[in-house]
């Protein structure tokens, strides 16, 4: 395995990022770590159980969403191109997604679907999956970061590209980050081209609450899992109960912002940083955001970002928006 050195320490060279986020996170005041580090195998599969819990209403209502407007979707997707690429931004088991592969296979559609993940297991996974279950379907899986992922847009003539970034994905950015990256994704977009987003409501906050402080402690597993994965990958001595895991919902910014929050004083060590870490007791570490948005909220981020909205479409509930985009002209 190839080594970086930090300190006197060996970091391997693909942890190192992890490394350098975990140090800047626990030196800041307050401190955070990014939801982005939830996700390794158990943390795959935890979010997959919360995708089905009975308080986790967003996966159900942007399947049924889906269900509702395949058809209609179709016609605007292939409507004057000879071919179209349909383009997921964090595809992962394309849950969703695939009510609309299997319509537009059906339907004889010419396109190709390109799943970006940035994990490598979940891609390849996903890609022996959609063989066995779509066979007929043309995949080309790219393993990438989000904002490393723009450089495989590329335009080609009388096709079409449709940029789906589903499952409140928008809702993990920062306002600003959100702007950052929609903007972005502009400056890749030819004037055929599309964009699905799949937005959370703003609604009743003890709904939107209950969805990220779930009875059966299944969220709480998620975010520890930053700390169990800081422990089994950089060497650290992290004791999750030690923290009070306690998400929060402020309806008028509509975002969901949940925090560790230390039980008492404690110091934890980081082999692979060579340092350790005082933690007061209940100071907090911001572990994720997950905004919710209301429709003005939106359309002022097609605006502000260059698109314009060309329709919302909903579930049979009103919960949850996918919320169709077009380059404005
Ligand atoms: C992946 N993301 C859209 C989820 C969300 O709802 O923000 C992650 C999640 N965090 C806690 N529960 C689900």
């Amino acid at each position: 395995m190839s080594l970086t050195t930090n300190k006197n320490t060996a970091i391997p060279k693909n942890k190192f990022q992890f490394a350098q986020d975990v140090d800047a996170g626990l030196k800041s005041n307050p401190k955070y770590l990014s939801s982005k580090y939830f996700y390794d195998e158990k943390g795959d599969i935890l979010f997959q159980q919360i995708m089905n819990l009975e308080e986790y209403y967003l996966t159900r209502s942007e399947y049924e969403t889906f269900t509702l407007h395949k058809e209609e979707w179709h016609d605007t997707f292939s409507k004057g191109v000879d071919r179209f690429n349909l383009i997921e931004f964090g595809a992962g088991d394309a849950y969703k997604t695939k009510v609309l592969l299997n319509h537009f296979v059906d339907k004889n559609a010419n396109f190709n679907y390109i799943p970006i993940d940035i994990s490598g297991n979940v891609l390849d996974f996903l890609h022996k999956k959609l063989a066995q279950e779509i066979p007929k379907l043309s995949v080309t899986p790219i393993q990438a970061d989000y904002f490393k992922a723009f450089d495989n847009i590329k335009q080609s003539s009388n096709s079409r590209n449709i940029i789906l970034f589903l499952g409140s994905n928008i809702g993990n950015f920062t306002p600003s980050v959100a702007i950052d990256f929609f903007g972005k994704l502009k400056s890749k977009c030819g004037p055929n081209d599309y964009v699905l987003i799949g937005v959370d409501q703003k609604k009743d906050p003890n709904k939107i609450l209950a969805a990220y402080n779930d009875s059966k402690g299944v969220t709480e597993s998620f975010n520890k899992n930053v700390l169990v994965r800081i422990n089994k990958e950089l060497g650290g001595n992290f004791e999750p109960d030690n923290f009070i895991f306690f998400p929060t919902y402020n309806p008028l910014s509509g975002e969901v912002r949940s925090y560790l929050v230390s039980k008492s004083n404690q110091s934890v060590f980081i082999k692979a940083l060579n340092n350790s870490y005082s933690i007061k007791a209940f100071e907090s570490i911001f572990t994720e955001i997950s905004k919710k948005y209301s429709l003005d909220e939106i359309s002022k981020l097609a605006d502000n970002t260059g698109f314009e909205v060309v329709n919302h479409y909903t579930d049979s509930k009103n919960r949850f928006i996918n919320t169709l985009w077009k380059p404005k002209s």
